[in-house]
């Protein structure tokens, strides 16, 4: 890590712990996030501007309950808990802590008691987001209280000698209305941060670290014309022009037009060398007979590692594969919970770097989906592609119940298009996470003019979220789906029916495969 300045984020487990990080990051200072059990001298020698401990779903007192380094108290480093966070730092200093009278989820009203610090500009009384089940009940020796509501007595603390400040309300969520003041007066009044962590910020650095990597040598990367990949492409070229050779795979699963304007933006529009690989052959028939989900991924995923395997051999002498792995990728294989149980293989070019003997360069390691896109629009991308849903990498083979034929294919894609189509023009479009159609492997009857018809159903789906981790259906308007719905049904020939998926995540995933 070379940050100047950066705030360390200690994890107990909360499932706030990663928008702590974005807020930080948002008020322009950067953050990362540990394991709590890290080695504190990692934390030491990496110099945080400041730490703060998450929440997290344990009982200070259990047996093994998380807990952090006592070393980390005694460094002159400022030191905010929050939550269960609060309660570690209590319990190294000698507080209290015990069930709660009365447990709190949810709003509350927290009476402001001094704000001079952390609470500065906030005076009087101000609605906080509460989760708690214990609670402190007797404060440190050097500590004072500087916030209580009517259940808790004890809601924020504060030792200003040892610059140790908890509270047991949740900052980092939108529902706490002066949470990103306390967070940052917590940055800039109590660790005396600058606040230089930006876009542009991150853009000299990374452009400078890429050509230090790179030197005179050749890089590779996989551009499916998606957000993630689309930046790196951008920003690889800045540093490092022609040295970057792009590959876009079409595997004949792309929405309408795409491959086409992948090409025509990437190529032809910022001039980065480009190849163009058609694979809608190969890869249909492959998927030939196939109709399990899994089975599917795999075959998609075999298909795409060998044809670029192939283009890499053909463009030569290639030392280095770019990719667009994301913070929270990294997070997930460093958390001390373990690896999520994998639901879906999520295939994108995650083979590729061991069977290809490249290095890797990732230059998005540590950032957030939103910060690839501010990154993105920093680069001078246009919009439309800064807000692209998010699209699978196996395309619309997962999106077609059953068997995928170009008969199928051509059917999913036209609905499809028309969904987007009138989000777009609704400006119902950005309002969503995602969204697309789904061809079901259903026939019903129906009637068109006087004719009796037996033809297939498409569900729509479209969903709201933050990170594609939980979602919820989107809400979108009757008369809309009415009128998504009867386009559908007059413009694509073998549709007789639209339906609309009202599932959310979990228990059913986004996509349907
Ligand atoms: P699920 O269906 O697991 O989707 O709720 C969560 C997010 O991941 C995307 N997704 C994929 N992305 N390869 C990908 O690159 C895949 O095989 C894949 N499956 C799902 C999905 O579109 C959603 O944004």
């Amino acid at each position: 890590m070379k940050h100047t300045e950066w705030i360390c984020i200690l994890d107990f487990g909360s499932q706030y712990t990663q928008l702590i990080a974005r807020r930080v990051r948002e008020l322009g200072v950067y953050s990362e996030i540990h394991p709590f059990n890290i080695d504190p001298a990692f934390i030491l020698e990496h110099k945080p501007k400041g730490i703060i401990l998450s929440g997290g779903p344990a009982s200070i007192y259990e047996k093994d309950a998380p807990d952090i380094d006592e070393t980390l108290f005694h460094q002159g480093i400022p030191i905010l808990g929050i939550c269960y966070g609060l309660q570690v730092i209590a319990k190294h200093c000698g507080g209290v802590v015990d069930p709660a009278a009365k447990r709190e989820y949810g709003p509350a009203d927290i009476l402001i008691n001094d704000t001079e610090d952390l609470f500065a500009e906030i005076p009087g009384t101000t609605r906080v987001w509460m989760s708690h089940g214990d609670a402190l009940t007797k404060i440190p020796e050097g500590f004072e209280i500087i916030g209580h509501t009517d259940n808790a007595p004890i809601c924020a603390i504060r030792n200003v000698q040892r610059k140790l400040y908890g509270v047991q309300f949740h900052p980092e969520v939108v529902h706490t209305k002066d949470g990103e003041k306390i967070l940052k007066n917590f940055l800039f009044n109590i660790c005396d941060c600058r606040g230089d962590w930006t876009p542009e910020s991150f853009i000299t650095k990374a452009v400078d670290d890429i050509r230090k990597t790179v030197g005179e040598k050749q890089v590779l990367c996989a551009l499916s014309g998606g957000v993630d990949s689309s930046v790196l492409a951008v920003l690889l070229y800045q540093a490092i022009g022609d040295q970057l050779h792009c590959v876009h795979i079409d595997n004949g699963f792309m929405r309408l037009n795409e491959s086409r304007e992948v090409v025509r933006i990437f190529k032809e529009s910022y001039g980065i060398p480009l190849t163009l690989v058609d694979g809608t052959n190969e890869f249909l028939a492959v998927l030939r007979g196939i109709t399990h989900p899994e089975e599917k991924r795999k075959r998609i995923g075999n298909v795409f590692i060998e044809l670029f395997e192939k283009e890499a051999k053909a463009l030569g002498d290639i030392e280095f594969l770019a990719q667009g792995t994301l913070y929270p990728d990294v997070i997930e294989s460093i958390t001390f919970k373990g690896p999520s149980a994998t639901i879906k293989t999520h295939h994108n070019v995650g083979g590729l770097p061991e069977k290809m003997n490249m290095k890797l360069i990732e230059p998005f390691r540590e950032l957030f989906k939103d910060e690839v896109r501010k990154v993105g629009r920093s680069l001078g991308l246009p919009d439309h592609l800064i807000h692209r849903h998010p699209f699978p990498g196996p395309g619309l083979a997962i999106r077609i119940l059953g068997e995928v034929t170009p008969e199928r294919l051509e059917r999913l894609r036209l609905a499809d298009a028309i969904f987007i189509d009138e989000l777009k023009k609704s400006g119902l479009y950005n309002e969503v996470w995602q969204a697309f159609a789904v061809l079901l492997p259903v026939q019903s009857v129906g009637v068109m003019g006087d004719t009796r018809t037996y033809e297939n159903t498409i569900a729509l789906r479209a969903v709201t979220s933050v990170d594609g981790m939980t979602a919820d259906w989107a809400q979108l308007p009757f008369p809309f789906l009415s009128k998504v719905s009867s386009r559908i049904i007059n413009e694509v020939r073998g549709v007789n029916r639209v339906v609309y998926d009202i599932s959310s995540k979990p228990p059913a995933t986004i996509e349907w495969e």
